[in-house]
């Protein structure tokens, strides 16, 4: 059966994901940061520290971060401006924070910071997946922007969540990524 790709994206997105924007270093002396608002971002690896990135051949973004270190900063719930402004949809003056330690510059006011340098890079058809090995991280209070349907949306107001005990975040800790780590 041949695949619609209008009717896969409108399927895909029926998945529904977090917000991040990924920030690196621009070109040239003095040039300002670079970010793009990116939500095809997934934990790979906790030893060592891997997490991926899915972008787009034709991006900037997706040539800039082939040589450099770049922060994954996922968005909090009101900074859907922000998701907007690096899409393509200039709204606002970015606030800045302090750069990461390796290098990449990071927005201020995001639920977390992530901040790698270029592991390995495979190819995604017209994406490419980049492998980023974490040097530094940290999390902020807040509560996520969420992505679903091509709409951004909050947690819903689910008063009892179920708590997976296994899951790393969990007060049961690390219990799934440790038996993956130590089986045979
Ligand atoms: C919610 C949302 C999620 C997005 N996710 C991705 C993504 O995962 N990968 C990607 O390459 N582009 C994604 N985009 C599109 C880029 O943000 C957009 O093409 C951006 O303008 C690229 O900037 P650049 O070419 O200046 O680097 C997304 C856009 C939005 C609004």
């Amino acid at each position: 059966m041949p695949i619609d790709p209008r009717e896969l994206r409108r399927c895909l997105g029926h998945f529904t994901t977090g917000v991040t924007v990924i920030t690196c270093a621009g070109t040239g002396a003095g040039a300002a940061p670079h970010g793009a608002t990116v939500n095809a971002f997934t934990a790979v690896s906790l030893e060592p520290p891997l997490v991926l990135v899915s972008l787009d051949r034709r991006s900037r973004l997706c040539s800039l971060v082939a040589d450099r270190p770049f922060t994954v900063n996922v968005l909090e719930a009101a900074q859907k401006d922000l998701a907007l402004h690096f899409a393509g949809r200039p709204n606002q003056d970015v606030r800045w924070a302090a750069e990461s330690s390796c290098g990449s510059p990071q927005l201020a006011g995001a639920l977390a910071h992530v901040a790698c340098t270029p592991w390995q890079h495979y190819d995604g058809g017209d994406h490419v997946l980049y492998l980023g090995e974490v040097q530094e991280f940290r999390i902020h209070d807040g509560d996520p922007l969420l992505f679903h349907t091509g709409k951004f949306h909050r947690l819903g107001g689910d008063q009892n969540p179920l708590l997976w005990d296994d899951s790393a975040d969990g007060p049961g800790g690390m219990a799934w990524f440790t038996q993956a780590l130590t089986a045979p």
